[in-house]
């Protein structure tokens, strides 16, 4: 019997209480174990989330023993009329006992195979663990660094979004949902969430739908293309509505336009939250609209469980749309067999290779953003001081959105330069430097290693400043006025305003917060034994009034090129900062340097029937490590539309391709581009090509001039 009968069968003999219980999700601790099991007795739980809070990020969340879930699970199995298994959903962003950097920084990678790799071996621990289901991954494209939850993301890029959703949900998910080393993902926060006014977490966005498809929906399209298990609406508001409340965004535009095929769940109380929004006037008008909307379950705030029965007996909610969501979420418990296999299971966990793969991630995420003198890589042999408020730090490491990390694993920038270099010479204490002055005064460089706590980036953690926090900075000017280059270490998770202290430093090692490896990746790099590859995910602006600037912006009619270029007529939109960003999307430097040459596309013409038909523009360019030391180049093609029906994008990734070159060694790059990647929606939300002349640029990020034009006929 197919998985939709065996939900018919089922959904025959269930009461009106038992269906709507399958929407209701609960935490559950000892504290209120007893009354949850009674839930669960009478079929009035179809999940629960192992979080006791709503800020998860933010506060310890107490880990739920295997044995207890197992307990749960049984209950739920033995005790109650029908033995639906529940389902088991935690905070697994980017990593379980091994952690893996910080979801941003692995963007940075521009290696989604990788990536996917990484994901596999969380989802094994956590599945380990007895966890069924993710709130991961989180797809809100960010183009603002004072909003904390940047980190979480994928950046502010459309397609690198696209090809990241993909693999953390395959990752996730693995080939067969149903295996035991599975967690059923979740693509969130439909929908805007990264475009709050001013970065202000739980703000409003507008967003008009022409750009809400073109950049924040791609992200879940992909999501939904890789076969996510469910989605989660979000906190803010949209347009003057709530996600949790709108049924154009949730069942018009995610179900069926789009063919999403899960479950929806609401945020943490984001049902109830629409009271606060204005938007509904109590609790059972905001279970009415949220189950309207589309939304299938209800995350711990039992406005579904307290009001469903009464809105479904009085009329105002079918039958129907009860059924439509108590079938998804059935669906989902069988496409990942809690049926078959509803209790936790030891699974074998090869621990070392899991920090292998994390280790790769952290090498691959840091991005070398200066080298002036070509002062890294270090050599044992020079004489180095390490300083810094983060030298000796572990926790911060891991990240903002980590509960089962296990900080024991992580080894600190200190320990990992010792192990590298052991005649380093490092202070005794984080913000110290005078004990080893003497030391300093005859060094050849000095390490600083800057950054912020776990609890600075993350929900609820948005700041009105991004610069160089100003202990920083002042502690950075002492060290300078010492007259030794300094070499900095930046352990952030959001991208930072670093115009001022940028000319302090000799070189800068973006390392963000790249979990269990993050010392190990650091000391690698600066000693040359891993060569920097990362590329960023986000732009970098000079200061906070920069924000929002990304580089996918349209031309403008005067300050067309502001991002790429300061006009020389002093149009250049501010008198107080340069227009241009400090640096720019897919910006990333190397140990050793890469040419292109003899770019070129076949065929340079194609006609909108030859797309539709499949056929695709063919670019490619030969790539050549021109330096002395092996190294990986993340290869990227943009595209610009010279006119359009509507404004867009001076450059728009397009593809990218990362290749590791031994000195000298070149290889063939190649791009093509089709119908879906010269596509995008027209204003009536209509998703077109249309004719006309496109520029296409493939270099070293998104500056890149080598460029060629290619046409598309009617
Ligand atoms: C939080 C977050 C969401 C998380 C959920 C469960 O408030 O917004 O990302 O998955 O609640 O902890």
């Amino acid at each position: 019997m197919d998985i939709l009968s065996k939900i018919k069968t089922l959904l025959n003999t269930m009461s009106l209480k038992e269906k709507i219980g399958q929407l209701n999700q609960e935490s559950c601790d000892m504290e209120n174990m007893e009354l949850i099991k009674e839930r669960i007795r009478h079929g009035q739980l179809g999940s629960v989330i192992l979080a006791t809070s709503a800020t998860s990020g933010n506060d310890e969340q107490r880990k739920t023993p295997t044995d207890i879930i197992n307990e749960l699970q049984r209950t739920a199995l033995k005790e109650s009329p029908l033995g639906i298994p529940l389902l088991f959903g935690r905070d697994v962003i980017h990593g379980h006992k091994t952690v893996l950097p910080i979801p941003l920084a692995l963007s940075a990678t521009f290696h989604p195979e990788l990536v996917k790799t990484g994901y596999r071996c969380i989802a094994q621990e956590a599945a380990n663990d007895g966890i069924q289901w993710t709130f991961a991954p989180m797809l809100d494209i960010s183009r603002d660094p004072r909003w904390g939850r940047c980190i979480e993301g994928v950046g502010e890029d459309p397609y690198l979004g696209t090809k990241m959703a993909e693999v953390i949900v395959k990752g996730f998910q693995g080939d067969n949902p149903a295996d035991k080393d599975t967690l059923a993902a979740c693509a969130k926060h439909y929908i805007g969430y990264g475009a709050m006014d001013g970065g202000r977490d739980y703000g409003q966005a507008e967003i008009s739908d022409y750009t809400l498809r073109n950049i924040y929906l791609r992200p879940f399209q992909s999501a939904i293309k890789s076969g996510v298990a469910t989605v989660m609406t979000a906190f803010h508001e949209l347009n003057g509505t709530a996600p949790s409340a709108s049924r154009y965004l949730v069942h018009d535009l995610l179900k069926e336009e789009l063919g999403f095929d899960g479950f929806v769940v609401s945020d943490w109380a984001s049902i109830e939250q629409l009271i606060s929004q204005g938007i509904a006037r109590d609790r059972q008008q905001a279970a009415e609209l949220a189950i309207k909307a589309g939304v299938d379950m209800d995350m711990s705030c039992r406005c579904y469980a307290d009001y469903l029965e009464e809105l479904v007996n009085t009329g105002r909610i079918s039958m129907e749309t009860l059924h439509e969501s108590v079938t998804r979420i059935l669906y989902i418990k069988y496409k990942f067999g809690l049926f078959e296999h509803p209790y936790s299971t030891h699974i074998p966990i090869n621990s070392s290779r899991h920090r292998e793969i994390a280790k790769s991630c952290s090498d691959e995420s840091m991005v070398l953003l200066k080298n002036q003198n070509h002062i890294l890589p270090l050599s044992p042999q020079k004489r180095i001081v390490a300083i810094g408020p983060l030298l000796y730090e572990k926790r911060a490491l891991l990240g903002n959105w980590v509960l089962d990390g296990d900080e024991e694993q992580v080894s600190t920038v200190a320990n990992a330069l010792k192990k590298i270099h052991p005649n380093i010479i490092l202070t005794s204490s984080p913000y110290l430097w005078e004990d080893c002055l003497p030391d300093i005064r005859k060094a050849d460089a000095v390490i600083v290693v800057l950054g912020e706590s776990k609890k600075m980036s993350g929900e609820a953690n948005s700041l009105a400043h991004v610069e160089l926090p100003p202990e920083q900075f002042a502690y950075i000017k002492r060290i300078h006025a010492l007259g030794k280059p300094l070499i900095g270490v930046m352990c952030f998770g959001r991208p930072i305003a670093m115009e001022e202290a940028e000319p302090y430093l000799e070189a800068i090692l973006y390392a963000w917060h790249c979990g269990t490896c993050t010392g190990e990746s650091i000391a690698s790099i600066l000693y040359g034994e891993v060569n920097p590859s990362g590329k960023l995910p986000m732009t970098f602006p000079r200061c906070t009034g920069q924000i929002p600037i990304y580089y996918n912006h349209p031309a403008s009619s005067r300050h067309e090129y502001f991002y790429y270029t300061e006009t020389d007529n002093g149009a250049n939109t501010y008198h107080d900062c340069r227009s241009t960003p400090l640096y720019p999307f897919g910006y990333g430097l190397s140990y050793t340097q890469f040419s292109y040459r003899n770019l070129s596309v076949e065929p340079s013409c194609l006609s909108i029937k030859e797309l539709l038909a499949g056929k695709t523009f063919r670019i490619s360019a030969a790539l050549q490590n021109i330096g002395n030391c092996t190294g990986k180049e993340v290869a990227q093609c943009y595209l610009h539309a010279r006119a359009s029906s509507m404004a867009r994008p001076l450059r728009e990734l397009k593809g990218f391709v990362k290749k590791e070159l031994a000195p000298l060694e070149e290889q063939q790059i190649t791009f093509q581009l089709g119908y879906k990647e010269l596509a995008f929606y027209n204003a009536q939300s209509k998703w077109v090509v249309e004719p006309g002349l496109f520029d296409l640029y493939v270099g070293t990020d998104c500056y890149a001039s080598n460029a060629l034009v290619i046409s598309v006929k009617p």
